[in-house]
């Protein structure tokens, strides 16, 4: 700590990179490549997750009000093919099912987000509660539990109610704050008595950046270079508000803890001796996650934000900062709000220096000054954005146990997707060499010292990916959409995911090696299954559509031919 403090952040970052680690496990000089055998400390929790507007579906039942998803899927062109995630995995009629497949597993933990609509149709507390949305997460939440399956549990994962967007502009006005921690407190008050672990928010940045900046998600607005931080403003003071909510009211009675979950992907200088793409690279995640892991944890967002939006803003010619700024009452109200620290990491970029010259253009990415650039050999199984770079899960684990003073971690979302659309090939071969070599990175970072507790891979099931709508599958488990039950078939990294949990860990080489052949052994007749899917919709459209149109024809037609006797005779 003593040292962070007399040196700047891109002198932390070197010295990151150049003497941390302790001598057998130094993660600067090891080969990447090398694989570590050995197990995670005892008690180490396994799960997978997902979240309400990916995985529930029924977007209009039992009194559920709108979401600005709801209403942003729905207008054209704004998701691939126009999905929507009005049905998604129907979650919210399957849950007992699902967590059949999580116990068969052995999950310690299951995470999953709250739907704030389906508990506040109007988004506020004095309007009226929805006791069949509470019903909904109280069933999902003993039944987990009589599985003894942990409950991890987001409150925001980016379902805003559309009345508060309508009505305020959402998270571009300061009052979500309270009626954001009306909804907690609601949250606190009827499940805190069994659930032990709270995330304010899922992945900020995305709501920022993505809903108030660059307009690809809900609510889909274009504020370029003041939206999203001035989206995230409030989105910190929310967060520290629910925390002191909790830790003032329920935490003495429910003895749980309060996080967030930040999504990071880990920034390397593309030339490491060259001082220029070391600070950029380090601008790279102090502008991703340090934005909201630097308030939360040491008090005021990051200086290299201020300078930079600074110096940008007063080159425009505004008289103050884009970067709105917190008082120091506020600084002290949100430093040390973070009893864990969810991460969310699925890739890595290179990062090298670049200006822009600030003029009306600006934007956060131009705020940056830097380029993010991949090395064309890294495997990119699925979205397009998601390289498979495991070294830099490690790096990113150990960057974060530097900055912010060793934080108990949670991995709240690590996985792969596929990269052919509407993909029937269960033997997903990509995604189990995805996880090997992430997760053995996280035991490299945990014999680093780094204090993570669990690991959650994304996601239990295929689901709805936002703007991507089905295109891009994470799950563990397939699930047929184009069927109306939804069905779930297990992917092959389900056996292997299932191998490193009983195993907690890769305990010797030629265990592990032989997973793989093991898993994939299972999945060959998991693919005839699915194969004959088609077959069973077939039948189904046969027997609920085909039937009763014919007889019914065959009904109408004996009654004309009837009429058409009776009238002959009379
Ligand atoms: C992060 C988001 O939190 C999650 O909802 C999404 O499915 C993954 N990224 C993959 O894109």
């Amino acid at each position: 700590m003593l040292l962070q403090r007399m040196l700047k952040p891109q002198h932390v970052l070197v010295l990151v990179l150049c003497v941390s680690a302790s001598e057998d496990f130094d993660w600067t000089k090891s080969e990447r490549g090398s694989f570590y055998y050995g197990t995670f400390p005892t008690g180490f929790s396994w799960g997978a997750g997902g979240s309400a507007y990916q995985t529930e579906g029924a977007w209009d039942k039992d009194g559920k009000g709108m979401s600005i998803w709801d209403v942003f899927a729905h207008k054209k062109g704004k998701i691939f093919l126009n999905d929507t995630g009005d049905h998604s995995c129907e979650g919210y009629y399957k849950f007992k099912d699902d967590i059949t497949l999580m116990k068969d597993m052995k999950f310690n933990h299951y995470r999953f987000s709250i739907s704030w609509p389906r508990i506040f149709p109007n988004g506020i507390k004095t309007d009226h509660i929805n006791e069949k949305g509470i019903k909904y997460y109280d069933d999902l939440i003993n039944m987990l539990l009589d599985n003894n399956i942990t409950p991890i549990v987001t409150l925001y994962h980016w379902d805003l109610p559309q009345v508060l967007e309508e009505k305020y502009s959402g998270w571009q006005n300061v009052s979500m704050v309270n009626y954001f921690n009306d909804f907690a407190n609601l949250c606190f008050e009827r499940f805190g008595d069994r659930v032990k672990y709270w995330m304010t928010f899922n992945n900020p940045w995305s709501s920022a950046v993505e809903g108030y900046e660059t307009g690809e998600h809900a609510p889909g607005l274009k504020l370029r270079g003041t939206g999203a931080y001035k989206a995230a403003h409030h989105i910190i003071k929310a967060h520290a508000k629910v925390w002191h909510t909790y830790d003032t009211q329920w935490r003495s009675k429910q003895k749980g803890l309060v996080g967030i979950s930040l999504l990071a992907d880990w920034g390397e200088p593309v030339d490491i001796t060259n001082q220029r793409d070391i600070e950029a690279a380090e601008r790279y995640v102090q502008f991703y996650m340090g934005w909201f892991a630097t308030p939360i944890f040491n008090g005021d967002y990051p200086q290299v934000m201020k300078d930079y939006i600074g110096r940008k803003s007063a080159q425009q010619g505004l008289g103050i900062s884009r970067l709105p700024v917190f008082s120091s009452q506020e600084k002290s109200y949100i430093k040390g709000t973070c009893d864990f620290l969810g991460i969310g990491h699925f890739t890595t970029r290179y990062i090298t220096q670049k200006n822009y010259p600030s003029g009306r253009g600006n934007s956060y990415f131009t705020d940056r000054d830097l380029v993010e650039l991949v090395d064309p050999r890294w495997p990119d199984p699925g979205s397009e954005w998601l390289y498979s770079v495991p070294w830099g899960f490690r790096r990113l684990l150990n960057f974060v146990k530097t900055q912010y003073g060793n934080p108990m971690i949670y991995v709240t979302e690590n996985g792969v997707s596929e990269k052919v659309q509407r993909c029937t090939d269960l033997c997903d071969d990509w995604r189990m060499q995805y996880f090997k070599d992430y997760i053995n990175e996280m035991l490299k970072a945990v014999k680093d010292g780094v204090n993570v507790k669990g690991y959650t891979a994304w996601s239990l099931l295929d689901k709805f990916e936002w703007d991507e709508g089905f295109s891009e599958r994470f799950g563990l488990f397939y699930v047929d959409f184009l069927n109306k039950n939804k069905p779930r078939y297990p992917k092959a990294s389900v056996q292997y995911y299932k191998r490193i949990i009983s195993s907690n860990g890769f305990p010797n080489q030629r265990e592990v090696e032989s997973w793989k052949r093991k898993a994939t052994e299972t999945c060959s007749s998991s693919n005839q299954l699915l194969a004959a899917d088609p077959l069973t919709s077939h039948m189904e459209m046969v027997t609920e559509i085909v039937v009763p149109t014919v007889c019914t024809l065959c009904i109408l037609l004996a009654a004309v031919f009837l009429m058409f006797l009776l009238r002959g005779r009379f």
